[in-house]
């Protein structure tokens, strides 16, 4: 194909998926379900160990929602690397076709293949999930209280690098070229979500970050977008920030403690909330909300960490990110109670109380030990 043929197409397709955007507005209410349908994917490396904890962890919570047959967890096997290599494809069709049935999803970490190893060069499992399940929203909390911190982070999660990340063209053997993608209904709605959010939750700001100075046409676009749905937000205070003086305000102890809620872009979504996740105690303490209007899928933020598994550590890696990933999940489908309990617990066995630690290694306490704790805080 010619590349000005590749372009053609792309702009169709996404002219196509503006539509789509357009129609698919209203999201599910999880109340009005007869049954709320929870898929559990492992993934790989550590990914099916934790997950196993956390489900564990939810099956317990929701014990009578399950006797009566209000709530069903269902395991979806398939999506490790080693059937995505095997098949070509970031996620086997059969295993999507089993993840559409469901309505929300728990998932452990997924290897994504990098250039030169020995697995296919698929797509992100993640990157797909968020595109074939119009997943817009990745919405990442950050809490440090000692630190002042309480951050709620609105990353858009289908545009941006991401959109065409595997579709880009070598023009000629000097020449590369990547699309980046943002549409105004796109960032309308992670937008409007994060304002919503914001009026929710008493929060009193709400700030923006892109590079609109440099990347004019569509850092441009989608902060214009989000000033004008800000104006439907007298309430609520907007400001805006470049992403490198961004990343570093977040290390500037007095400033930092002013952020509330964020709005990004993917890419800079992806990178800001792995610094902030830091400041919490690492990327492994974190969850992350992927949120459609169809479906919601819940995760850890890290990776799969297969040196764990080719050590034999992995009893002793930390499930706490993913069970908080639960917890964002009970909130979701209307169990809020239950949701901020857990939440609570988690916050004081790994920030508060601290009785144990997971260090990874032998040295620490087992995964399942952790989870134990947790619940133990949890039966109060
Ligand atoms: C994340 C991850 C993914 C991303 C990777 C695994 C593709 O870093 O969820 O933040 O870049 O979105
Ligand atoms: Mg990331």
């Amino acid at each position: 194909m010619k590349h000005t043929e590749v372009f053609e197409k792309i702009i169709e397709e996404q002219l196509a998926r503006i539509e789509r955007i357009k129609q698919n507005q209203t999201p599910v209410d999880y109340t009005s379900l007869d049954k709320i349908i929870i898929g559990v994917i492992g993934g790989d490396g550590i990914g099916p160990t934790i997950t196993a904890h956390a489900r564990r962890v939810l099956e317990e919570i929701l014990k009578e929602e399950i006797l009566a047959g209000k709530v069903e967890f269902r395991t979806i096997d398939g999506c490790t690397i080693e059937n995505r290599h095997a098949a070509g494809k970031a996620i086997p069709d059969d295993v999507l076709e089993e993840i559409k049935k469901c309505h929300v999803l728990l998932k452990g970490p997924t290897t994504t293949p990098r250039k030169g190893d020995k697995w296919a060069n698929v797509e992100s499992a993640n990157v797909t999930m968020r595109k074939e399940l119009d997943l817009f929203a990745n919405v990442r909390p950050v809490k440090v209280p000692d630190l002042g911190i309480d951050w709620t982070f609105f990353r858009e999660n289908t545009e941006c690098l991401y959109a065409m990340g595997s579709s880009g063209i070598h023009v000629t053997d000097d020449l590369a070229v990547d699309f980046r993608v943002i549409t105004t209904p796109g960032t309308e709605r992670i937008a409007r979500l994060a304002f919503e959010y914001a009026r929710r939750n008493g929060k009193k700001k709400v700030t923006i970050v892109t590079k609109a100075n440099v990347v004019k046409a569509t850092d441009g676009k989608f902060l214009d977008v989000c000033k004008a749905v800000a104006k439907e937000y007298p309430d609520i205070e907007t400001d805006d920030w470049y992403i490198d003086i961004m990343t570093a305000k977040l290390l500037d102890e007095k400033r930092r403690r002013e952020f509330e809620v964020f709005i990004l872009p993917n890419l800079y979504g992806d990178i800001l909330t792995d610094e902030a996740a830091e400041l919490q105690g690492g990327v492994g303490t974190a969850g992350s909300a992927n949120l459609g209007t169809r479906y919601a899928m819940f995760e850890a933020i890290h990776g799969s960490a297969p040196r764990m598994v080719e050590e034999g550590r992995e009893a002793y890696a930390d499930p706490s990110s993913v069970i908080r990933a639960g917890a964002m999940l009970l909130s979701h489908i209307g169990y809020q109670e239950h949701g901020e309990k857990l939440l609570e617990a988690i916050e004081t066995c790994t920030i508060k109380e601290r009785k144990i630690v997971v260090t990874g290694r032998p040295d620490g306490a087992t995964g399942a030990e952790m989870a134990d704790y947790i619940l133990e805080k949890v039966r109060g």
